[in-house]
């Protein structure tokens, strides 16, 4: 197949009007899009991805006018994260307007819905027209993109287009709570921090990825996030002394910087999750075999990224 590579937002819109699949910016990673309404299209993301079937995908929209077209109901709680952070790295978990195709939620009887906040994305989803079900823009079990030649990367010739933006912002995936039960539960930590999520609902809690009996997120069962170097999570001030061919990325120098292939310091837990993924796809050109990660305080973007490295490194 080939592959539209385009700045317009209109010329993008055009492959998801013809039923393809296109990949766009938001201010999380790449997301790879289709027709929330159009069967074939979404079989699409699935085929070029080689995603699970089993694996539900978000609804992205540019108003909030289309939640009524994907949605049964906005609870109360809901509907006050709404208010406080759409447009933004948030995803909610909702029941489902009946219309909506099982394919696209993996046969559950809920939805998760984000409108993103960044520019190109809301023109592009404006001018599709429809809300687009996007997962992220990798091949399955590959670090999220970041960039669009990370995109191109892993998908030039298994889609339509790829509108080009900038490097993301945030650099990990939107946080996913779900508004079905009696308090909020953070399915999966990202953009929105815990912390601003209890400045409007206090109860909000993280629902426990133990509880494998039924994976609420059934994403969060797959190996993710992984470069093909190995990862190692390395806890200051224990350090073990770096193998040959191995990288480090974390907030604090390293001891023997001059025995890494490749050194990254962030500035802050922020940074350190903007940097991340491509980090590790730049890691993997370069043929490095282990990467060092520094953890970090599980506060702020720091659950996160937590979350990002432990699956990286435990697969
Ligand atoms: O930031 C993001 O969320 C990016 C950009 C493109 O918007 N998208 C993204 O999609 O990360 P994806 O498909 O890679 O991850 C979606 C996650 C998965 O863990 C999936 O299981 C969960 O959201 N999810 C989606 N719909 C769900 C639902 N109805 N109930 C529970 N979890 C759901
Ligand atoms: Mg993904």
């Amino acid at each position: 197949m080939k592959t539209k590579i385009t700045q317009s937002p209109t010329i993008a819109a055009r492959f998801i009007e013809h039923g393809d699949v296109v990949a766009f910016p938001t201010e999380t990673v790449y997301g790879l899009g289709a027709n929330v309404f159009n069967e074939d299209a979404i079989r699409k993301i699935f085929a070029a991805k080689g995603r699970p079937t089993d694996n539900p995908l978000i609804a992205h929209i540019a108003e909030l006018s289309q939640l009524d077209q994907l949605v049964q109901e906005i609870p109360p709680a809901a509907q006050k994260l709404i208010e406080a952070f759409f447009p933004g790295p948030l995803t909610l978990v909702l029941p489902k307007h009946k219309t909506i195709s099982l394919l696209a939620t993996a046969g559950l009887q809920t939805i998760g819905v984000r409108m993103p906040s960044h520019p190109i994305a809301r023109q592009f989803l404006r001018a599709c027209g429809v809300p687009l079900v996007a997962p992220s823009a990798n091949l399955s079990g590959r670090p999220s993109p970041t960039t669009w030649q990370a995109v191109r990367d892993d998908l030039f010739g298994r889609i339509a287009c790829i509108l080009q933006g900038d490097q993301t912002k945030v650099g990990l995936e939107s946080t996913v709570v779900d508004c079905t039960g009696r308090v909020p539960q953070i399915l999966r930590a990202g953009g929105v921090t815990l912390e601003q999520l209890r400045t409007v609902l206090p109860e909000t809690e993280i629902a426990d990825a133990q509880d494998a009996s039924a994976p609420k997120s059934p994403g969060q069962k797959y190996r993710h996030y992984a470069p093909q170097a190995k990862v190692v999570l390395t806890h200051f001030p224990q350090f073990t002394v770096p193998a040959n061919e191995s990288a480090y990325i974390g907030l604090h120098e390293p001891p023997q910087p001059a025995m890494f292939d490749k050194v990254m310091i962030c500035r802050d837990a922020e940074q350190y999750a903007h940097a991340l993924f491509q980090f590790f796809r730049e890691c993997d050109e370069l043929g490095v075999k282990t990467i060092f990660c520094q953890a970090v305080g599980e506060e702020g973007m720091g659950l996160a990224l937590m979350d990002r490295l432990r699956r990286a490194a435990h697969g």
